[in-house]
């Protein structure tokens, strides 16, 4: 088989609640599935992408603080096993001072670049849930970061942010890491049923396919598929510091960010020209989902267990950390990769030509 580097992603939206840390997880559980190796990266003072894993960063030995600060701390020791495939790199509260504490250190914007290549070797795919702002934590995210994936709910003022954050991407590709590209948008909390969100997500089709051949950072990016439709399993399942596979497998979250996470992986590994058979998981994953989704329609339609009665039939782990059985439930697929089935063309090439092309306007839909 090729090599594949590893495919290194930050979910950044500078708005806040938009599903940042609900697609890292996800995504990244269903990608571990799958047998590929996976570290998470908390670079959010909230902590919540260590919180929905059953991991208190307080009470570990280290953090992503100490690897921002102490030139002594190991990037080995702060790394914590969850789920069989599954690394995280937690966080603390303590993350919030690390901006002030590192304004004056030379090249702090590469401080988890240095850290991470330490590991690179270990990791088919990392990805990095980062805070709702664009401070020295996210620039530090898209230095590393191949991509960027947007996390947005398909309304017209979140298209005017991603107008912005369009922008910074493009200013650190000219900058700081001239390598970042925009992988795509991620809808979350999706209305599939909502006109207004309709014609927003057409905008942003058609925004990313005039976009194509234009040499900008997102010349290549798309609307992910599936949008991820809201669900309130998703919501609940932080509360046991679960991901939404170990709480409830076949709702439609689950359903949707497995789908999404199965062609994360087989894009980004035909694009590296692996071709060795069939995708084996994900074949028997659609025909399952299939089947699921006849399930989740017909569960959704009778009444569910209130959630008291979860609660007491569940124990939340919030601050505990994750057992070994538990990481061993979790997998679907151990630790073997499945392989996938037919090469596709390499990504296309920036020319210089193109470089300099304006950006165009997201407009407004009618
Ligand atoms: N598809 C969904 N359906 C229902 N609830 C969802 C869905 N996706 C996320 N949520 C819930 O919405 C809230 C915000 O999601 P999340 O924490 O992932 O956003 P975020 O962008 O990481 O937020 P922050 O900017 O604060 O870090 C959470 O309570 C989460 O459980
Ligand atoms: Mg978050």
């Amino acid at each position: 088989m090729p090599k594949v580097p590893p495919r290194i992603a930050a979910f950044i939206n500078q708005k806040g609640g938009v599903g940042k840390t609900t697609s890292t997880v996800n995504i990244g559980a269903a990608i571990a599935s799958l047998g590929r190796r996976v570290l998470l990266i908390d670079l959010d003072p909230q902590a919540h992408l260590s919180l929905h894993l059953g991991v208190d960063g307080a009470s570990i030995g280290q953090t992503v603080y100490d690897l921002f600060l102490d030139p002594d701390a190991r990037i080995e020791d702060a790394i914590v096993k969850v789920r069989a495939n599954l690394d995280i790199l937690p966080s603390t509260v303590d993350l919030a001072a690390a901006e002030m504490e590192l304004a004056n250190t030379a090249d702090r914007n590469f401080l988890l670049k240095r850290r991470f290549d330490e590991v690179r070797d270990q990791y088919d795919f990392v990805l990095i849930d980062c805070p709702p702002s664009l401070g020295l934590l996210t620039l530090n995210a898209l230095c590393l970061a191949g991509e960027v994936i947007v996390p947005m709910q398909a309304h017209f003022l979140a298209m005017q942010g991603l107008s912005k954050l369009l922008e910074t991407v493009k200013l650190i590709s000219q900058g700081l890491n001239p390598a970042l590209k925009v992988g795509g948008v991620v809808l979350c909390m999706h209305e599939t049923q909502s006109t207004h969100s309709k014609e927003v997500v057409a905008e942003l089709d058609q925004f990313f396919e005039e976009s194509v051949g234009s040499g900008l950072p997102w010349a290549n990016a798309k609307v992910l598929r599936p949008a991820i439709r809201r669900n309130i399993k998703l919501a609940e399942a932080p509360s046991f510091g679960q991901t939404i596979f170990d709480y409830a497998e076949w709702c439609p979250g689950a359903i949707d960010y497995r789908t999404l996470a199965e062609r994360f992986v087989r894009e980004w590994e035909r694009a590296h020209g692996v071709d060795s058979g069939t995708f084996r998981a994900a074949q028997v994953a659609e025909s399952t989902t299939m089947v699921a989704e006849e399930n989740a329609r017909a569960t959704e339609s009778t009444p569910s267990a209130s959630p008291a009665q979860t609660v007491t039939e569940q124990k939340p782990v919030l601050s505990k950390a994750p057992k070994a059985e538990r990481a061993a439930k979790s997998a679907v697929v151990e630790s073997a990769p499945i392989p996938i089935d037919s090469p596709r063309s390499a990504p296309q090439e920036l020319s210089s030509a193109t470089l300099s092309a304006e950006p165009k306007q997201i407009r407004r839909s009618s």
